[in-house]
């Protein structure tokens, strides 16, 4: 954890307390082979820096670092106290930090919490996020023999792992798009026709969408939009897949095992724990006895809402106004912030999210970038902001 506080009031004047969370992690950058450049050497291209951690999340929140060090810099007085709270595990789930905000509650105890960690529809279209997705992980492996086998010699007689796995997996989400683990949608709370009214009005182009996503065709969950899909509904991801020979040219075996990775992304109100136990359940009914399933739980996190029509979201909208030029929207993500709803639970605060990452930044993939103008605008939005949240009660 690395902890930087701005020096504290000098003339004895009471300033509001707010805390700025970042992370320095990232996620693997494989593959390699597709990066134009080294993932470690930072380049900078036209308005953009490519990097790993560029955009998420070092770029980002180094916005909020520059406008301090402005302030600091021309001897202009902050209109508030800051903490910054840096950690080294949100991607995979911050374990660690909802222990040492419990040991640090005092000294950080604040009126919200600030984190440039999302997303914005285009420099012309500047939010405010009030909404995260949860997130449930695991892995789950499918052993069969207890080696490689010939596939020749032993192949009809037992069962693969890897198709029995593929099987299992297949049966999980119908044509439709809907997840069939009965149970999965128990707590998820509707939209309700207001908020599907407002997702109307957030920019969304379909055939740009897909271009940049080079998909065919778009799929989701029937009978809601895309915006929706990836907001505000559930899902359930295959986020790797392997079994048995990877190499050039074939190999003829029936491999040992099978293994799959997958996490489920939760809306409020589903909880990690409950869905886990939903899934282990289900995978565990559709095991067939020619395999032997074992399925480890990996780290898990709770979805996040709250009201974007605050003092303090006012402030925040303000603040994005100011330095983008364009008119803000509040919006929901569908990308997780582990550590966002245990700010509230063990601190109380609210989080302010103010993204700065572009659609087209490569967050998690190969040529991950920032771009430099998202950056200067970022800078101001955070000068601005600590002078509209003072104002704000
Ligand atoms: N910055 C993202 C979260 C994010 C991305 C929110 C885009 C909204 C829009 C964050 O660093 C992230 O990627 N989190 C992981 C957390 C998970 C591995 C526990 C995620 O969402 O996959
Ligand atoms: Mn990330």
């Amino acid at each position: 954890m690395v902890v930087a506080k701005t020096r504290r009031t000098s003339n004895g004047a009471h300033r509001k307390h707010y805390v700025v969370y970042g992370h320095y992690d990232v996620q693997p950058p494989e593959p390699f082979e597709l990066w134009k450049s080294p993932p470690f050497e930072p380049r900078i291209q036209g308005r953009s820096l490519f990097a790993r951690g560029a955009t998420d999340n070092k770029g980002q929140h180094l916005a909020h670092l520059k406008a301090i060090e402005a302030y600091v810099k021309t001897g202009t007085e902050l209109p508030c106290d800051i903490t910054f709270v840096i950690e080294g595990e949100e991607e995979v789930g911050s374990k660690s930090l909802s222990g040492f905000l419990k040991e640090n509650r005092e000294e950080l105890t604040c009126e919200a919490i600030v984190i440039s960690d999302t997303g914005i529809p285009s420099l012309k279209h500047p939010a405010l996020t009030y909404a995260l997705r949860g997130i449930a992980a695991f892995e789950i492996i499918v052993h069969g023999p207890s080696r490689d086998l010939h596939s020749g010699i032993f192949g009809g007689t037992v069962d693969n792992p890897a198709m029995a796995l593929t099987q299992i997996l297949a049966q999980l989400r119908d044509k439709n798009g809907k997840i069939t683990i009965p149970g999965f949608y128990d707590d998820v709370q509707p939209l309700s026709p207001y908020e599907r009214k407002q997702f109307k009005r957030l920019p969304f182009n379909a055939r740009e969408y897909q271009k940049l996503l080079g998909v065919p065709k778009l799929f989701g969950e029937r009978g809601y939009t895309a915006v929706e899909q990836r907001s505000a509904r559930p899902t359930f991801e295959i986020n790797g897949l392997t079994s048995g020979y990877q190499g050039e040219g074939s190999k003829t075996i029936v491999p040992a095992w099978a293994r799959a990775k997958i996490t489920a992304r939760l809306v409020p109100n589903q909880k990690p724990e409950r869905i886990t136990k939903l899934v282990t359940q289900h995978l565990r009914k559709l095991c067939p006895p020619t395999v032997r399933m074992e399925i480890i739980p990996g780290h898990g996190a709770q979805p996040y809402l709250v009201s974007p029509t605050s003092p303090r979201a006012q402030a925040a909208l303000r603040a994005l106004r100011m330095a983008f030029d364009h008119e803000p929207l509040p919006m929901r993500e569908g990308g997780s912030i582990p550590i966002v709803q245990e700010f509230k639970n063990i601190l109380g605060a609210d989080s302010l999210m103010l993204g700065l990452a572009l659609p087209d930044d490569n967050a998690h993939s190969p040529n991950e970038k920032f771009d430099l103008d998202c950056f200067a605008k970022g800078q101001l939005m955070s000068a601005y902001l600590w002078q509209e949240l003072a104002k704000a009660s």
